[in-house]
């Protein structure tokens, strides 16, 4: 299993006890007679993961002074929803390895994966109703809509080397920061934060969850599978126009540029090596990690109004670990 300690730092002592009930929770909320789909949700959701959207529902639950029940199950709730776009993605990507483990795709096949995801979907929604906020209701409906939009999105950009920096951005902020948002806005929903408080919150989400995943691609060429849990290559084989690959193209040579450019409407993984290369020589990778570090000291910065405390202070560690990961 991918060690995932890098990203959890002071946050995982602070909410340790929350966390363990937030995975009763999520035990008890799995169950439905099907077997098959108890057998493959147990199997991803077991493997673990670093587990951070829960995290941000109960930090920002607690550093704004909520304690109710409600938090675990919208903590449980987040990681549901994380989970079912982690099916459906892996079967879109064609990956093999997740969470140090074979894909549920790979395992089972792509038809049950995306069935057991639409599963974790609608039962994250009966558990939404059951906790009885059209607030709750509204703002996770929201984001599960921009997530699928997301992921269209990212489907036309593929194999298209002319994307810019603005349609990658847009992807991600839908795919990714999205859940992130709705998680850290949830704390402050339930913690009944006034609508500024609501918005900072939400904002540290937005900007976290950029750093976030513009990590993930630059480590989906310097990466350490073994670390990771996962294969690195695989946004190129797929021909997804990375920052990463964005980057590179803007500063490498004439030669380089038409070799990402081919890489890119290929999907040529066969060429990952060359093409690591060319990113890591063009500074393409530290740049990416750089805009990361811009992104997470937003993140930082919208926390500035938060009172001080044991929460801020994770939250706020969070976002350094986030950007310096390898895993
Ligand atoms: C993976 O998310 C998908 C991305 C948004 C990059 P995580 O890196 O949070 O996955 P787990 O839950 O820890 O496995
Ligand atoms: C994140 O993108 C996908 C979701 C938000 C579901 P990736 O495709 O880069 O995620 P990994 O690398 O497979 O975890
Ligand atoms: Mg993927
Ligand atoms: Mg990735």
């Amino acid at each position: 299993m991918p060690d995932t300690t890098t990203v959890q730092g002071s946050g995982i002592d602070l909410v340790a006890a929350d966390m363990a009930e937030v995975d009763r929770v999520i035990r008890q909320r799995l169950r439905s007679d099907v077997a098959l789909i108890n057998q493959i949700a147990s199997y991803i959701i077991g493997a673990g993961g670093k587990r951070i959207r829960p995290r941000l529902v109960l930090l920002f639950a607690r550093a704004l002074g909520h304690e109710g029940q409600a938090r675990f199950e919208l903590a449980a709730i987040v990681e549901f929803i994380h989970t079912a776009t982690l099916l459906h993605d892996d079967v879109v990507d064609e990956s093999s390895m997740r969470r140090g483990r074979q894909t549920a795709n790979a395992l089972f096949g792509n038809a049950a994966s995306v069935l057991v995801g639409d599963f974790l979907y609608s039962r994250a929604f009966q558990m939404m109703v059951s906790v009885g906020s059209m607030r709750v209701l509204e703002v996770l409906a929201d984001a599960t809509n921009v997530i699928a939009e997301g992921e269209v999105l990212q489907l036309i950009n593929m194999h298209d080397p002319d994307t810019s920096v603005n349609d990658y951005l847009r992807v991600i902020r839908y795919k990714t920061a999205k859940l992130f948002e709705a998680s850290a806005r949830l704390g402050a929903v339930i913690a009944s934060a006034p609508p500024s408080v609501e918005e900072a919150c939400a904002d540290y989400g937005r900007s976290l969850g950029t750093a976030f995943q513009l990590v993930d691609d630059l480590l989906d060429y310097e990466g350490d599978p073994t670390q990771l849990g996962k294969n690195v290559g695989d946004d190129l084989r797929e021909g997804k126009p990375t920052l990463p690959l964005l980057m590179a193209m803007e500063r490498g040579t004439e030669v380089e540029r038409t070799l990402v450019r081919q890489a890119i409407v290929n999907g040529e993984v066969e060429r990952l090596r060359d093409i690591a290369a060319i990113v890591r020589r063009t500074g393409a990778l530290e740049a990416t990690r750089d805009a990361a570090r811009a992104e997470a000291r937003k993140a930082q910065l919208s926390l500035s109004s938060l009172h001080a405390g044991r929460a801020k202070e994770a939250l706020l560690e969070l976002c350094v670990r986030s950007v310096e990961r390898s895993s």
